[in-house]
């Protein structure tokens, strides 16, 4: 539970005058009293507030013909999408630009939210950098999103916290939606270092972003240990490191930033733990590796029943 006092009332005044809560919270008489002689303004956060984004990462399976019936498949079957559901298709760059017209054009004749992302880009604009894609790129393909620091680019292609960080910083002052993976190794979670990682991975992958830019970042949570072992982390371990995630964004920026930032999770999600998965505060959606390669199993997750 938490405690809203004098000092937080001092830092609003400081600040934009708004207080956002989330969840069960005290307010204390000396808070109360305070708020009301200096018009601040205390706004209770609801999940329900935030959107849910239902992502699907291809990673390197799908050649163009079957990327196209991929996304076809799915597409036919969301008629319409629940108030607030987002649905982002990544498939690989080569497929990037066709899978981005069957999109955007559900989008137009269905009025559903459905984007298409990128898995991955450079943070230079253009030069001799072989093998490369810009952010330029991938909004030229239709694309609106784009993943960022996926522990198969850290671990495989070595990528730091530092590259990460100009990754992001490019692909937003491009206009497209940065999603932030972060998450544990199996062997740092047996040594207790799961928050510690994370938090590191936070503050280095976010840094000198101002509040303008934190607003086009999605996080995803995903546990290397999860990630296409079959092994999900429960809803309870998942939801330990998305508040945790959550007050780290508070930290950094602000309560009103850590209220509506989506925190995505990733790791062996299934229709069948998607339900116990969405049913957490602070799990705003998740993001798909294998599952999201099955149109009918896809669908189920996008269509998850609360
Ligand atoms: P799986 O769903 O296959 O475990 O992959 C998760 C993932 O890495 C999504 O980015």
């Amino acid at each position: 539970m938490k405690i809203i006092d004098y000092v937080d009332i001092l830092s609003a005044l400081r600040k934009n005058k708004k207080i956002f809560i989330d969840g069960d919270v005290i307010i204390t008489p000396l808070a109360k009293e305070a708020a009301k002689r200096h018009n601040i303004e205390i706004i209770k956060k609801e999940k329900k507030m935030r959107k849910e984004i239902i992502a699907g990462n291809w990673k390197m399976n799908n050649c163009l013909n079957e990327s196209v019936e991929l996304a076809k498949g799915i597409i036919d079957g969301i008629k319409e999408l629940p108030d607030k559901r987002i649905v982002v298709l990544c498939p690989p760059f080569t497929s990037l630009y066709s899978v981005s017209q069957l999109v955007s054009q559900a989008r137009d004749e269905r009025k559903i939210q459905i984007f298409s992302g990128a898995q991955n880009m450079y943070f230079e604009d253009k030069g001799a950098f072989t093998g490369e894609i810009s952010a330029d790129m991938i909004l030229s393909c239709g694309g609106s999103f784009v993943i960022i620091g996926h522990s198969e680019r850290r671990k495989i292609f070595n990528e730091t916290d530092d590259l990460i960080n100009k990754k992001v910083k490019k692909a937003i002052s491009k206009g497209l939606i940065a999603i932030v993976c972060v998450g544990e190794t199996l062997e740092e979670r047996e040594n207790s270092k799961e928050f510690f990682v994370v938090k590191r991975q936070l503050k280095q992958g976010l840094k000198e972003l101002d509040l303008n830019e934190i607003t086009k970042v999605v996080i995803a949570y995903e546990p290397v240990w999860a990630i296409g072992t079959g092994r999900t982390a429960t809803p309870d371990i998942a939801q330990k490191m998305h508040e945790f995630i959550r007050k780290q964004i508070l930290e950094i920026f602000n309560s009103e930033v850590a209220s509506e930032i989506p925190i995505l999770y990733g790791g062996s999600v299934k229709a069948s733990n998607i339900k116990g998965l969405m049913a957490e505060k602070d799990i705003d959606g998740v993001l798909v590796g294998g599952a999201s390669l099955k149109p009918d199993e896809f669908l189920k997750i996008i269509f998850y029943e609360k």
